[in-house]
């Protein structure tokens, strides 16, 4: 059975390789790539890698990246991912972990009306639920520290904040987890 999630305004759904145009043109913004990463956006090559890798993560670990639609339109995503850990190949999917990330990226039209946080919090009780989903116990989110916008959905969505770390993609980041309420706390890297 394919993963669906609702929420009130959103259907979340396992990507397809048609999401490629509309995900090609979110990561040609520059405001959307401005935090992440190195701040460049993205060629159509890089973004149909993401895109792959995330299908490939789906099909390895039996989650991944959703992609978010508005009303049948492809808004952006919301992905779960095994992060990389500071001193490992990003790019070596088997070196990543075993900590996973969630994140999401949203068309810049669709900012500012609480629907990252809508997504989020969706992907977050798929993911840590063991009745629906994968029942995740070391789930973690990092932003870069200025990001705020991304920071306060990650707060609204309840995950505890434990500020700056270097402990992932080799610089600082805003470091969050879940809270006991959510699952055990995940093991920190030192
Ligand atoms: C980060 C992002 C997903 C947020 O999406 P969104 O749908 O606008 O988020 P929401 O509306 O759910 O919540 C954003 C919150 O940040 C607040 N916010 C936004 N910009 C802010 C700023 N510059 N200063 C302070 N607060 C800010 C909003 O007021 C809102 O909080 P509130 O509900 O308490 O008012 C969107 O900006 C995005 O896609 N950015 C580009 C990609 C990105 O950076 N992703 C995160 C990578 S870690």
């Amino acid at each position: 059975m394919p993963v669906v999630l609702r929420t009130d305004r959103l259907i979340l759904r396992k990507p397809i390789l048609d999401d490629l145009g509309a995900f090609a043109q979110q990561f040609a913004d520059p405001e959307v790539t401005r935090y992440i990463g190195d701040g460049s956006p993205r060629t159509p090559e890089r973004v149909e890698r993401g895109l792959r890798n995330g299908l490939l993560c789906w099909d390895r670990l039996g989650f991944g990246p959703f992609t978010v639609l508005r009303e049948g339109r492809v808004i952006g995503d919301c992905m779960l991912y095994p992060i990389a850990r500071s001193g490992v190949d990003p790019t070596d999917f088997a070196a990543r972990g075993p900590e996973i990330e969630i994140g999401y990226r949203l068309v810049r039209e669709a900012w500012g009306q609480g629907l990252a946080t809508e997504a989020a919090r969706a992907v977050l009780g798929w993911a840590t639920s063991d009745a629906s989903g994968p029942g995740l116990t070391n789930l973690v989110a990092v932003t870069h520290p200025d990001n705020i916008a991304s920071r306060r959905v990650l707060e609204k969505i309840g995950l505890a904040s434990m500020g700056r770390s270097e402990a992932y993609y080799g610089t600082t980041t805003w470091l969050y987890v879940l809270r006991p309420e959510h699952a055990a706390r995940p093991p920190i890297p030192e």
